[in-house]
């Protein structure tokens, strides 16, 4: 038996919707919030699948992790105790890895087994290791398990090979009980690097130019208990925008920072989509009528980011003409392209690119999410096809989206879960 979306699709969405906490934020957050002495209260916790697996974790660790409202969630890591992390829980999803540079900043040692997520091809993580070796630590790998010892860490000069947004974050984390000054050169600039920056500042951190490629941060004895709320997510909001943009008459996305979705939205201006833009929303009034074909190449921010080429591959089945999709971050995070296949989509991929062909009439099918965004690309396949879709693998759609199925319905759409034999 498997729990699954069902969608009925060609009914117009209308009204508004509230973007959540930033997941990619959220899930770097959590493990930051044990650097402290004391209560660290985080508002704006989006209830994802990804945030209950972190909590399994802190609480494997005795922090205290207590949810005080709807989004906020206070942790408590006073009576903390380090032991290796090897519950099945670090597997379900890849920022377990943060608890590596967290536990290695605390307590200069962490055991945790590998970590998981979804599979966008090889995802190494040899940037955070070197990073937690410039800064003194060694590391070993037994049984599926790291080990990272390191009696005394001691700040340096660390270039990324690639702008890794987890090495980034993670060496920061390693980096501000370090003795002296880390600088990490070629940081990835994501905004979600700066949300973990703020709260490290709070708590007491002296990182410096996070945001920038050149993060410095002076490591201090002692970190404190604070109050942070989450930015919004970014990703979640640009599936809300593409959604809207394909079956909406008039939607409304509040709680996000335009800023943070400049490169979608030149490409959605380009394409032909209808938006007025305001200081924390955007009106999209939707349409299929006549939207240009365009090419997109992934970026590292403010680039075209990756996750958003998949939800936005649904809206370019619709476009006139040929639409080419680049990856250059996971060059095989295609999969959602065979499954809008059987939904009708005329698809060829060439790794690393893609090539729709529009448009196409869409028609209701049995899809497989394989990955988070790929389930986001297969919902708003799905609103715009012809019959019933039925979404497979939910679980990955619920590691980080927010309540989807209830914000749709309020929105008009024709959104259902069943359970259903295999
Ligand atoms: N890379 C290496 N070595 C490393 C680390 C990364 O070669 O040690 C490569 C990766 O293979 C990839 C590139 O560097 O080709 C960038 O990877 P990055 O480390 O930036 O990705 P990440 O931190 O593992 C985060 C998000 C992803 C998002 C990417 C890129 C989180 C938890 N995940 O992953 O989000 O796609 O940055 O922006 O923040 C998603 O939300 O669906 C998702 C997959």
């Amino acid at each position: 038996m498997e729990e699954v979306i069902k969608i009925e699709g060609k009914h117009k969405l209308n009204g508004t919707v509230r973007i959540s906490g930033s997941k990619n934020a959220t899930v770097a957050l959590i493990p930051a919030a044990i650097l402290a002495n004391g209560p660290v209260t985080i508002c704006g916790v989006p209830s994802i699948s990804d945030v209950d697996s972190l909590s399994v974790l802190l609480r494997d660790l005795g922090v205290i992790v207590d949810k005080r409202s709807f989004d906020s969630l206070v942790i408590d890591p006073t009576e903390m105790k380090n032991k290796p992390l090897v519950h099945d829980a670090v597997n379900k999803l890849r920022a377990s890895y943060y608890f590596m540079g967290a536990l290695l900043g605390k307590y200069g040692h962490v055991e945790i087994r590998m970590p998981g997520g979804c599979y966008l091809g090889p995802r190494p993580i040899d940037l955070h290791l070197k990073g937690f070796e410039s800064l003194g630590a060694t590391v070993t790998y037994d049984h599926g398990c790291y080990i990272l010892d390191a009696p005394e860490l001691v700040g340096n000069k660390i270039f990324l090979d690639i702008a890794s947004v987890g090495a980034t974050i993670n060496i920061m984390m390693a980096a501000v009980h370090a003795k002296g000054k880390t600088v990490i050169e070629n940081a990835a600039k994501e905004p979600e690097i700066i949300d973990v920056a703020t709260l490290l500042n709070k708590m007491g951190a002296k990182i410096r130019g996070a945001g920038t490629n050149m993060i410095s941060i002076e490591g201090v004895d002692q970190l404190n208990g604070c109050f942070h709320e989450i930015i919004p997510d970014r990703i979640e909001a640009a599936t809300y925008i593409v959604m809207a943009a394909a079956a909406a008459d008039e939607v409304v996305i509040e709680n996000i920072i335009p800023h943070h979705l400049e490169s979608l939205l030149s490409k959605l201006d380009e394409i032909g989509v209808d938006m007025e833009i305001g200081i924390d929303r955007i009106c999209i009034r939707g349409s299929l009528d006549n939207l240009k074909s365009t090419d997109i190449m992934t970026l590292p921010y403010p680039g075209f980011a990756t996750d958003i080429q998949q939800p936005l591959t649904a809206l370019l089945t619709q476009a006139q003409g040929q639409s080419i999709v680049t990856e250059t971050i996971y060059t095989e995070r295609f999969k959602h392209c065979q499954e809008l296949a059987k939904m009708g989509a005329k698809i060829n991929v060439m790794i690393p690119s893609s090539m729709i062909n529009g448009p196409t009439p869409l028609f209701g099918a049995d899809v497989t999410a394989t990955d988070l965004r790929c389930g986001a690309c297969l919902v708003i396949a799905g609103l715009i096809a012809d019959g019933v879709t039925t979404i497979r693998n939910i679980y990955h759609i619920e590691r980080g989206y927010e309540h989807i199925d209830e914000k749709l319905t309020s929105l008009g759409a024709k959104i259902w879960r069943e359970t259903i034999e295999n």
